[in-house]
C-alpha cells in the first residue's frame, strides 16, 4: 500500500487515482477547480466515462480515495505523507502547435514549494521530450530548502470511453527515469496488473508516448487515404481493412476509415511532435501529411453534402454525434462540432444530437438547435451527417428517419451502415471510401458489399 497524490482530476487523473485506490492504495486527488472537487465529494462526476462513477463511490466509501483543492493536504498529511505525486494536468496545443506546459510548470513549482519530505514526482501528462529534466530543474530551484526528490516519466495509454479497462489491462507500462530505484518503486505499484514493465531513461519514455500516438494517427490517415482511392476506384475500404488486418504484421485495429481522428490527444500530440522535430531542424514530412489528410477528411464530408444538395445556404442539416468518439462526453477537437461550424459557415441551418455530449456542446456551439433525440434532429432535414458511431445510432429506426427527412440524403462519416441496406431503404447514401453504393444485378447485393473471402471463411465482417 502506498500513499499517492494525483494532481489534476480530469480524464487521466481521475481514472488513475481511482484505479490505484481500487488496487488498495490510499489516494488523494488534487485539482485547482473548486467546483470539480466539491462535486466529486458529493459523488458527481466531472466527466462521462463508463464504470467510473461506481468505482469512485466504492473507493471513497472504503476511505481509500479522497478529493481536495489543497496541495498541502494531499502531499503532507502527517498520517499519510505522499510517497509519490502523479502529475496528470492538461498539456493542450499552444499557438505554434507546441505543447503548452503552463499547467505542468505550475504543478512543479507548487509541489516544490509545499512538499516537506522526500517524494517521487511521476509525470503522467503527455509532455515534450526533455520535460522531465525541465521539471527536475524547476523543483530544485523552487524548493525553499533541499528535499530529496526524483522524477519519473510514466506516460498513460488509456483511451477515453474504455479508460478503466485500459488502465487495468495495459499492454505495457513505460517508466523512464535517471533514478533506477525511483522507477522501480513506481513499477511496484503496477505489478498487480501483470503487464510488461519497461524501464528506460526519461527522454525515451517521453518519446515512446508521442511515437505511439503518432503511429496510431498515421494508421488512421493511411486508411483514410486508401479510402479516398477506394472511392475513386469503386472498392470498399471496410472490406479492404478487414483483408489487410488478417496480416498479423498489419493488424485490424485503427483501420476504420471515416471522419478521421479528433479528441484531446492525437491532434495535439501529432502537432507537438511535429513542432519538436521542426525546432530541431528536422522535416517531419509524414507527420505533416497525417495532419493534412485528417483535416481533409472533415472537408470531404462538406464537399459530399454540396455535391448532393448543391448550395448549402438555407438547407437543413442534421448532425448525429458530437463527442469525438463514442462513450465519452469529450468534444475537444470533435469532427461533429467542427462540421456543425462548417455547415453554419455555408449558411445551413444545423440541428444536432448526441447521447451524452449535449451539455458540453451547448457551451461551445451557438445557433445550433440541440435536439432531444435523433428523430427530432433529422425531422425536416435535407441531409443527415453521422459523425460519431454511438451504439444508439447502430440500431436507429432508419425507416422512421427517412420518413421524417425532407430529402433522403445520408452521409455516414463513420461507415456505420451497410450501403446495400441504405440503398434498399431508399436513401441516397454516401460513406467514405465505400465506392458509390450502386447495386448490381447479382441477386440484389451491391458490388461494394460483396466479399466472398470473409463470407466463406466463417469469420464475421469485423474479421474476428
Ligand atoms: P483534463 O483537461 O481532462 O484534466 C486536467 C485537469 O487538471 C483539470 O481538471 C484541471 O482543472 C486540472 N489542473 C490544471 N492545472 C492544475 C494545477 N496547477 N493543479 C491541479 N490541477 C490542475 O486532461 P486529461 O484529458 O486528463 O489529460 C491530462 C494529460 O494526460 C494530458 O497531457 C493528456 O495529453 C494526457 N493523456 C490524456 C488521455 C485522455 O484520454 N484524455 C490519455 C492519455 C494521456
Ligand atoms: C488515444 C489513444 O488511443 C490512447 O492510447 C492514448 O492514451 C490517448 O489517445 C491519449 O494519449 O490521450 P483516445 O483519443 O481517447 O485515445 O481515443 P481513440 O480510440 O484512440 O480515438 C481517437 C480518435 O481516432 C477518435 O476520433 C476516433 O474516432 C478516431 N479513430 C480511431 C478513427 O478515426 N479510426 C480508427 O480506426 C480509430
Amino acid at each position: 500500500m502506498k500513499n499517492i497524490a494525483v494532481i489534476g482530476v480530469g480524464y487521466v487523473g481521475l481514472v488513475t487515482g481511482t484505479s490505484f485506490a481500487d488496487m488498495g492504495n490510499r489516494v488523494i486527488c488534487v485539482d485547482v477547480n473548486e467546483e470539480r472537487i466539491a462535486n466529486l465529494r458529493q459523488g458527481i462526476m466531472p466527466i462521462y466515462e463508463p464504470g467510473l462513477e461506481e468505482m469512485v463511490r466504492r473507493n471513497v466509501n472504503a476511505g481509500r480515495l479522497l478529493f481536495t483543492t489543497s496541495y498541502a493536504d494531499a502531499l503532507n498529511d502527517p498520517q499519510a505523507p505522499a510517497d509519490m505525486v502523479f502529475v496528470a494536468v492538461g498539456t493542450p496545443e499552444g499557438v505554434d502547435g507546441e505543447a503548452d506546459l503552463r499547467y505542468v510548470r505550475s504543478v512543479a513549482e507548487t509541489v516544490a514549494e509545499i512538499v516537506d519530505h522526500p517524494v517521487i514526482v511521476v509525470n503522467k501528462s503527455t509532455v515534450p521530450v526533455g520535460t522531465g529534466d525541465w521539471v527536475a530543474d524547476i523543483v530544485s530551484h523552487k524548493q525553499p530548502r533541499p528535499v530529496p526528490f526524483s522524477v519519473v516519466s510514466n506516460p498513460e495509454f488509456l483511451r477515453e470511453g474504455s479508460a478503466i479497462s485500459d488502465f487495468m489491462n495495459p499492454d505495457r507500462i513505460i517508466l523512464g527515469s535517471l533514478d533506477r530505484s525511483a522507477a522501480e518503486a513506481v513499477a511496484q505499484l503496477y505489478i498487480p496488473l501483470r503487464a510488461p514493465i519497461m524501464v528506460t531513461d526519461l527522454r525515451t519514455a517521453e518519446m515512446i508516448k508521442y511515437a505511439s500516438n503518432a503511429f496510431l494517427a498515421t494508421k488512421i490517415s493511411f486508411i483514410n487515404e486508401i479510402a479516398n482511392i477506394c472511392e475513386a476506384l469503386g472498392a470498399d475500404v471496410k472490406e479492404v481493412a478487414i483483408g489487410m488486418g488478417y496480416d498479423k504484421r498489419i493488424g485490424r485495429a485503427f483501420l476504420d476509415a471515416g471522419l478521421g481522428y479528433g479528441g484531446s490527444c492525437f491532434p495535439k500530440d501529432v502537432s507537438a511532435l511535429t513542432h519538436m522535430a521542426n525546432v530541431q531542424g528536422k522535416h517531419p514530412q509524414m507527420l505533416e501529411a497525417v495532419m493534412q489528410i485528417n483535416a481533409d477528411q472533415r472537408r470531404s464530408v462538406l464537399l459530399k453534402a454540396r455535391e448532393l444538395c448543391g448550395d448549402l445556404s438555407g438547407k437543413n442539416v442534421a448532425i448525429l454525434g458530437l463527442a469525438f468518439k463514442p462513450n465519452t462526453d469529450d468534444i475537444r477537437d470533435s469532427p461533429g462540432i467542427d462540421l456543425a461550424r462548417m455547415f453554419q459557415e455555408q449558411g445551413a441551418n444545423v440541428k444536432a444530437y448526441d447521447p451524452v455530449a449535449m451539455p458540453n456542446t451547448a457551451r461551445v456551439l451557438k445557433d445550433v438547435k440541440l435536439c432531444a433525440d435523433s428523430y427530432e434532429a433529422v425531422d425536416g432535414c435535407d441531409v443527415v451527417i453521422l459523425a460519431t458511431e454511438w451504439n444508439e445510432f447502430k440500431n436507429i429506426d432508419l425507416v422512421r428517419v427517412k420518413k421524417l427527412m425532407k430529402l433522403p440524403l445520408f452521409i455516414d462519416g463513420r461507415n456505420l451502415y451497410d450501403p446495400a441496406t441504405m440503398y434498399d431503404l431508399g436513401f441516397v447514401y454516401r460513406g467514405l471510401g465505400r465506392g458509390y453504393g450502386k447495386p448490381v444485378t447479382n441477386g440484389g447485393a451491391p458490388q461494394t458489399w460483396q466479399s466472398w473471402g470473409s463470407w466463406n471463411s466463417g469469420v464475421n465482417r469485423e474479421g474476428k
